[in-house]
């Protein structure tokens, strides 16, 4: 896509902020954290809106724990239609790490996170919020 080139003005401050911004994250320059602003900000939009949009699930849990594997399934299957892909990874002898891609309207994605974080014996579960295009 072409790039055009515009002048911002800005406040010491924000100024300041914005750089603080690209060389904590180490951002090459101040238009790669611009637009990563932007972008950021659209995608917000979109999970507020209930757009198609896409993300993961990632669960850490006990695999010893009585039922969670067989509910956190049963969750999985009534969304379905949600999900594009799951992997699980065996962290250690107790400890499973679960990455579950899922793509659809917002509103259903938090819905199934939601439901699968709060299953008894998830030790830590989050929802990463990204774009489908
Ligand atoms: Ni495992």
């Amino acid at each position: 896509m072409k790039v055009k080139r515009f002048g911002v003005s800005l406040e010491e401050d924000l100024l300041e902020s914005l750089d603080k911004l690209v060389e904590e994250q180490k951002f090459p320059n101040r238009s790669q954290a611009i637009r990563f602003l932007i972008k950021k900000n659209i995608v917000e939009e979109k999970w507020l809106e209930n757009e198609e949009v896409a993300g993961a699930i990632v669960l850490v849990y006990d695999h010893h724990k009585k039922d969670l594997q067989k509910h956190s399934t049963d969750i999985q299957h009534n969304f379905h239609d949600l999900i594009l892909a799951v992997q699980h990874v065996h962290l250690d002898h107790d400890n499973c790490l679960e990455t579950i891609a899922v793509k659809g309207k917002a509103q259903r994605l938090i819905s199934l996170a939601n439901k699968l974080i709060a299953l008894k014996g998830i030790k830590h579960g989050k929802l990463v919020m990204s774009t489908a295009r």
